[in-house]
């Protein structure tokens, strides 16, 4: 009680912060996102997420290298085909784009390559998945989700990413993998995917806008929280070695819930929105850059995520680095 309590004694100076402080962010909890484009010849800016590039495959070996260099032990890797059809058959495609984008990593860098998995970039629909009529077939797209994830591993991805959404799909992932003698190779799942306002910008850079309808049949109600529990039981069950919470600041209660409920690692990804906004006001100069990534940085880590995926990975590497 007041006097003899007082809060404030232990923020007078930075070096006593600075022992108490609980949450630290680390160079080793960042995963940066890389999108490759078959399409491009050179870099491409994206417009909506200042300071993020598309690159060809061949700028791919350089990147990955400075990314390491700043201590980020991992890269979560989108990537844009030239070639779109129904079923997306260029996702599965040894000489695809990602598994090229893979090898071209792995000739100069040992950095950790995930693989982001789903049909979106690939279909010419830009659903998720195989269609019946206007709707997103569950089954027939697990086998879709199993062909690629050991396609991937083939071409030397050390985890593979389910972002789609699909039921049953960890399971048929492991499956597939472990058949083909990938048992070693972990499976993160984006098991609570929100169907989120703020992958807005991402969509421009992986050209994975759905032509028509939206991706509310598969992806999570914003207003739920025991469903994400759920989803999130039901990943471990099917063989999940890591869970993922998307996106990361609007929902740091499942970030929160999923840590006190669950003993797997858990990840959260602070999506192209978050990031965006961060940016655009920044630029306008209504908030300061630095601070505002760390704190955002900061709050998904206090929240309970061991890393974060993040667009602000190389930024937020040189800062905690200084
Ligand atoms: C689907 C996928 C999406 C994101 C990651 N994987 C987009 C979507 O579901 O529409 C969004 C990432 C971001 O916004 O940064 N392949």
């Amino acid at each position: 009680m007041f006097p003899q309590s007082r809060p404030r004694r232990l923020r007078a100076r930075p070096n006593i912060r600075d022992l108490i402080r609980e949450t630290e962010l680390s160079v080793r909890d960042l995963v940066y996102p890389l999108f490759v484009n078959e399409n491009l010849t050179a870099p491409k800016e994206i417009g909506s997420m200042p300071g993020i590039r598309s690159l060809p495959v061949s700028e791919l070996g350089e990147e990955a290298r400075s990314v390491e260099a700043l201590g980020i032990p991992a890269v979560l890797l989108f990537g844009v085909p030239s070639r779109k059809d129904p079923k997306g058959t260029s996702a599965d495609d040894p000489d695809g784009i990602v598994q090229r984008a893979i090898r071209e990593i792995r000739k100069v860098s040992e950095i950790t390559i995930i693989t982001d998995l789903c049909l979106c970039e690939y279909t010419d629909h830009g659903h998720c998945g195989m269609l019946r009529g206007d709707d997103v077939d569950n089954d027939s797209t697990l086998d879709r989700y199993a062909a690629i994830a050991v396609s991937q591993a083939r071409a030397g991805a050390d985890m593979i990413a389910p972002s789609g959404m699909m039921d049953g799909q960890v399971a048929a992932i492991r499956e597939g993998l472990d058949r083909s003698g990938f048992e070693n190779i972990p499976i993160m799942s984006y098991a609570a995917k929100y169907a989120s306002s703020f992958y807005g910008p991402f969509r421009d850079a992986a050209e994975s806008t759905p032509q028509h309808g939206d991706r509310r049949s598969h992806q999570m109600d914003p207003g739920n929280a025991r469903e994400a529990l759920r989803e999130m039981g039901l990943d471990i069950e099917e063989g999940a070695d890591i869970l993922m919470v998307k996106p990361a600041l609007p929902y740091l209660d499942i970030v929160h819930r999923a840590r006190e409920r669950f003993n797997v690692p858990l990840a959260a990804y602070q999506v192209s929105g978050e990031y965006s906004m961060i940016k655009a006001a920044a630029e306008n100069g209504w908030i300061d850059h630095d601070r505002a990534m760390m704190e955002s940085l900061q709050s998904i880590k206090r929240a309970g995520a061991d890393f974060i995926i993040t667009y602000f990975a190389k930024e937020a590497a040189r800062v905690v680095g200084e």
